[in-house]
């Protein structure tokens, strides 16, 4: 079986796909399981940025450093090089099947969708409203990575 490669889409890579990365790195360290994990955007704006300061505070206070990523944009490539790729809202995951080349392999979907009673719900954008939001973006991100951890593992 090819080693299971995940990709987290937000819409700036800035502040819920990186989340989503570090907590995923780290529960899938927690379980043992070998996985490629990235993250990227679907807008440009913030490319080569690290993820926004309040994100950077959030998972530091849960123990994990995501200072040292750099925000990049979705690439045609990633369709094919990710074995799963995970939007963190419908407006994200639209704009990946718009994206997506007829030669895509990777499967898609929603992020929330991997956890039992959130199906069909988004990550909502802590961007611009208060700092708690980023508390809600790492409650939801871990609760999926941990979903997604067990799912590897099975
Ligand atoms: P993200 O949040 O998609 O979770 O990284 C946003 C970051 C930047 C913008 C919007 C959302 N922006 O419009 O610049």
């Amino acid at each position: 079986m090819t080693r299971p490669s995940l990709l987290f889409v937000c819409l700036g890579n800035i502040c819920r796909s990186p989340m989503a990365e570090g907590a995923m790195r780290v529960a899938a360290r927690e379980a043992g399981l070998e996985l490629e994990i990235d993250s990227a955007g679907t807008g440009a704006w913030h490319v080569g940025n690290p993820p926004d300061s309040r994100a950077i505070a959030t998972a530091r206070d849960k123990g994990v450093d995501i200072s040292g990523l750099r925000a990049r944009q979705v690439e045609t490539e990633d369709f094919i090089r990710f074995t799963h790729i995970f939007a963190l809202d419908a407006q994200n995951l639209s704009d990946l099947r718009r994206l997506a080349p007829a030669h895509a392999t990777a499967e898609f979907g929603l992020l929330l969708d991997m956890v039992p009673g959130r199906e069909g719900q988004a990550v909502a954008d802590p961007y611009y409203g208060a700092d708690d939001g980023f508390e809600v973006t790492w409650r939801d991100v871990s609760d999926a990575a941990a979903a997604l951890a067990r799912r590897f593992t099975a």
